[in-house]
């Protein structure tokens, strides 16, 4: 494997915004990141992503970019930035940038370069189509969005990605069928592998070790279905950093490990979307929910076989990454009750490929309801609250005034605690209608903090718990329960080495499924009782967890 690294990481993801604000202005910074890097090292992660945290109009919270080579002076200065990469690697935390390659912010001063009727350096940077023409585009969500006229000198009308200010930069298009598209094999196209390849050596060269790549399947529009166009454009930029910076790492928002990893990249996400969007464990198609356990709604058996032909297809390419949760979706405690979500994470921590932790959900944060959109998060707005670290103001995250705080903070019962006197937080403790907090959960063994502290250890501890790891799946059936399912050191499952038996039942019953041997010492337990063995018959308790080393 090229990054030996990734075998045992675990990585938390950032919200810069709301992670910890060090200056009173209401909003996260550098700074605070970097007083908080002890709790995310503490824990047991030894990676981060940071969402993007550059120079930005912030109409989609900084997934659109004006300036990339330069922070957003909210956060810090460049120094500030390469100061936490400092720090973070010296408590062997590796740094993932998130990078946006396919558009920039409508006001980014290239795409004012490229609204001029002269042409110029960024003439053919952006995709423009004559002003009068309506395209043919059939537009899929990694296509074009749509066209947005009125802006520019020229007499074109400039594709935008997601929303109206941002303006596709151009990566040419698969198939040709109008006379203003660019071939994806054109110098033009290649102007923006070009671009792209410049800003990543920048920030890897300030000692970043890596990026999330946004969107990364999007680039070349009406590529084949496969999106070859677009692989070939990541294999070369793999090519380029080979050179230059051959430790980068680069995850894929992707949504499909198979095309992802044949491209280049070293992980990519599931559950978000593309083919594995709807086997969310967590949230779609909860069966870590003993309501839906009980109400039968849920699919083990459709994630496991989508998953395993997954694993399969990548074989020693890469890793598939299973976030906790992300600023793009609902939080898992949304779905699932804080006990249920102690076995959501025995599953994170005991799969293939490397975790994602998102901030807050540590400790069970809530997905606060009934937010007004903030910086074009609209319905994603609840999931990039304020992390919540004590019972002090604010929950230690800032030392503003509460209304000039980011977002709001939750006020214990999953909506927002909007002004100082209308707070309805009784204590900050782990019971219901109570705002969860890092100081409250540290030390208490039973809290959901202290659970994901030690399942990570226990992973950190297990060479087949790790990304290179080996797994099959023992039982795992439709609408059925438990889940149990072996890891082993590597992926041969006949090879010597450690082997580990998992299983886990959330649902509000005792569940059994067949096994020949016994699965060997228990290793670690989440809930009441660890699970056990007769006559070929497993026996998971209602609401547990159990790990076992053979
Ligand atoms: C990705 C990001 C999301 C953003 C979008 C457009 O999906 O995760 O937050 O809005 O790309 O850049
Ligand atoms: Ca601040």
């Amino acid at each position: 494997m090229r990054h030996e690294w990734l075998n045992d990481a675990v990585f938390y993801e950032v919200y810069p915004q709301s992670f910890q604000d060090s200056n009173a202005d209401g909003i996260g910074d550098f700074a605070g990141i970097v007083s908080r890097l002890d709790h995310i090292a503490g824990l047991g992660c030894n990676a981060i992503w940071i969402n993007p945290c550059f120079d930005s109009s912030f109409y989609d919270a900084g997934y659109d970019v004006r300036d990339y080579y330069k922070t957003a002076a909210r956060y810090g200065g460049n120094e500030d930035l390469r100061h936490l990469f400092d720090e973070a690697h010296r408590r062997g935390i590796r740094v993932l940038l998130d990078l946006v390659p396919g558009h920039t912010a409508i006001d980014n001063p290239w795409f004012a370069e490229s609204c001029k009727d002269e042409r110029n350096a960024w003439t053919d940077r952006y995709i423009w189509r004559p002003i009068g023409q309506t395209p043919s585009l059939n537009s899929p969500y990694e296509s074009v969005r749509g066209f947005i006229g009125g802006i520019a000198e020229r007499p074109d009308a400039a594709a935008v990605n997601c929303f109206s200010t941002q303006v596709c930069l151009n990566y040419g298009f698969g198939t040709v069928t109008e006379d203003w598209q660019f071939a994806a094999d054109s110098p033009e196209a290649e102007g923006g592998r070009l671009l792209l390849e410049d800003i990543m050596d920048f920030w890897l060269g300030l000692g970043c070790d890596g990026f999330r790549v946004d969107m990364a399947a999007s680039l070349v529009k009406e590529d084949t279905p496969d999106h070859q166009w677009t692989s070939l454009l990541w294999r070369r930029i793999r090519e380029h950093l080979d050179q230059t910076h051959p430790d980068a790492v680069l995850v894929s928002e992707w949504g499909n490990p198979k095309e992802a990893l044949h491209a280049g990249f070293d992980m990519d996400f599931l559950l978000h979307f593309g083919p594995s969007h709807y086997l969310d464990l967590f949230r779609d198609n909860p069966w870590f929910s003993a309501v839906a356990a009980a109400a039968g709604t849920a699919d083990v058996r459709a994630f496991v076989d989508t998953y395993r032909s997954m694993v399969d297809d990548t074989a020693g390419e890469g890793y598939i990454c299973i976030p906790s949760g992300n600023h793009d979706m609902v939080r898992m405690r949304d779905t699932l009750t804080p006990d249920e979500m102690k076995l959501a994470f025995a599953f994170l921590m005991t799969m293939p490929g490397c975790p994602f932790v998102y901030y807050g959900d540590e400790i069970g944060m809530a997905y606060v309801h009934g937010l007004k959109s903030k910086e074009g998060g609209y319905e994603r707005t609840g999931a990039r609250t304020p992390m919540q670290w004590d019972d002090s103001t604010n929950a230690g995250f800032s030392a503003a005034r509460r209304t000039d705080l980011y977002l709001p903070l939750d006020d214990g019962t999953g909506h927002a605690a909007l002004a100082d006197t209308g707070e309805r937080i009784a204590a900050a403790g782990t019971s219901d209608g109570t705002r969860p907090n890092v100081a409250a959960q540290t030390g208490d063994p039973s809290s959901l903090l202290e659970t994901v502290r030690s399942l990570i250890a226990l992973r950190h501890a297990h060479p087949a718990l790790q990304a290179d790891g080996g797994i099959r799946f023992l039982y795992a059936e439709d609408h059925a329960y438990p889940l149990v399912y072996e890891r082993t050191a590597t992926a041969d499952a006949n090879a010597a080495g450690e082997r580990i038996i998992v299983a886990i039942n959330p649902s509000g019953t005792d569940a059994t499924s067949p096994l020949e041997a016994a699965p060997g010492a228990v290793l670690h337990t989440v809930g009441r009782s660890p699970a056990t063995w007769a006559d070929g018959l497993l026996t998971v308790p209602a609401g547990s967890a159990t790990v076992f080393i053979v």
